[in-house]
């Protein structure tokens, strides 16, 4: 491509992160024309005649060739894509409940427009996974991807973990640093990591799995009695998403809080940063690090990827395409750390084995295998209820 010229959506955290990154950038011919935003009204400090309110402005100008959303309605940003995708025009997108929710469109569409729809920097901010998955390990015998993928919990966890910070101020600090969604329940329920989650997936797997029939549980009923917990047993918790072939070479796939040992790369990983393991049958694992969150580290990822657009990259989405992708399957057991203060609420899980129990006026807990099935069964229970669940499990 010999020019790129943008149509910015949305100039929150990461909008601005990329208008300041793009600045510095002289490798790459790319210059924002317009940018459209909810509220003409709020006071920014970049020239006023980039601003528009209305998406028309720059999905009906011919002269913009490359569409970047960076807004965090999904809903909206689902049909800005979408339109600029049927108008011939490629598009760069940090939306990941958007795409994780119509991914299998998303793919067609492209197709259909010869058109290319990036989107590196939906997951881990500031770490190149998409794209690697997508193309290094495209022939390789991946069995795992396994990571903390989102910034804001991770934050919070550290500053509780590490210096004793309460949770409620450790969240305020992740949303003033402008880590945290606007609805910071995403981050810490684990929906934020689902949808990372499932874009992964895809890129490793080839699979596209609907976000609700995944299990995820998040850090938000986190208890004194829980970090003590794992403080006795020499771990540290934090909110980990994985996916994996199962024996039988089908995949599993769930988001919960870990408690960790030392020994683990992610244990290491602290405040605002991702880590990912990818584990392979030949290399064993690789590990990758780095921000994922905050406006310039994820404003850089958005320019790797119009970086890549200008180069004339798109995902083949080539595992996708293959006649026998695995199956998903949810049947198998996992060991968790289940904390509970009312017997009718431990009542709902139907552990297989329980290898540690613990019972007082307080508190009680246990510690056994349950399966994936079970907990997904009451997925939609768990909020109402009175516990704190994370995996034991390496
Ligand atoms: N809220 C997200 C996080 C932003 O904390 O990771 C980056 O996707």
């Amino acid at each position: 491509m010999n020019k790129l010229t943008i149509g910015l959506f949305g100039f929150g955290t990461v909008g601005a992160g990329l208008y300041t990154v793009l600045q510095k950038s002289k490798t790459v011919d790319a210059q924002i024309k317009r940018i459209c935003i909810k509220n003409p009204d709020k006071r920014r400090n970049i020239d006023a005649k980039y601003f528009t309110s209305n998406a028309e402005d720059i999905l009906g100008d011919p002269e913009i060739n490359l569409v970047v959303e960076l807004i965090d309605n999904a809903a909206a940003a689902y049909d800005i894509v979408k339109t600029a995708l049927q108008r011939g025009k490629s598009v760069v997108s940090g939306n990941k409940a958007m795409l994780a929710e119509h991914m299998t469109e998303m793919i067609a569409l492209q197709q259909k427009h010869n058109v290319a729809l990036l989107y590196d920097a939906s997951a881990c901010g500031s770490i190149p996974v998409i794209r690697n998955l997508e193309e290094y390990y495209d022939n390789d015998l991946l069995t795992s991807v396994t990571g903390i993928l989102n910034g804001s919990s991770n934050y919070i966890l550290s500053k509780i973990f590490n210096e004793g910070e309460t949770y409620s101020n450790a969240l305020k600090q992740a949303q003033e640093l402008g880590f945290a969604e606007s609805n910071p329940s995403f981050d810490v329920d684990g929906y934020d990591s689902l949808y990372k989650l499932v874009i992964l997936t895809l890129h490793a797997f080839g699979v596209i799995i609907p976000p609700s029939e995944v299990f995820n549980f998040g850090i938000s009923n986190l208890a004194e009695c829980d970090i003590r917990y794992a403080r006795e047993k020499g771990r540290k918790i934090k909110l980990v998403a994985r996916v994996g072939k199962t024996e039988d070479n089908n995949i599993t796939l769930y988001v919960m809080p870990r408690m960790l040992t030392p020994d683990l790369y992610i244990y290491s990983v602290e405040d605002e940063y991702n880590g990912v393991v990818i584990r392979g049958q030949f290399y064993d694992k690789q590990f990758m690090f780095g921000k994922g969150a905050g406006g310039l580290p994820t404003g850089s990822a958005v320019l790797s990827d119009i970086t890549a657009r200008f180069h004339d990259y798109r995902y083949e989405y080539k595992k996708f395409c293959t006649p026998n992708p695995p199956k998903y399957v949810t049947d198998n057991l996992v060991t968790v750390y289940l904390r509970y203060r009312n017997v009718s609420d431990f009542e709902h899980f139907r552990f297989v084995e329980i290898s540690e129990k613990y019972t007082s006026s307080e508190f009680c807990y246990v510690v056994g295998k349950i399966s994936i099935n079970n907990l997904l069964s009451i997925k939609s229970l768990l909020p109402t209820l009175d516990v704190f669940l994370a995996t034991m499990c390496s």
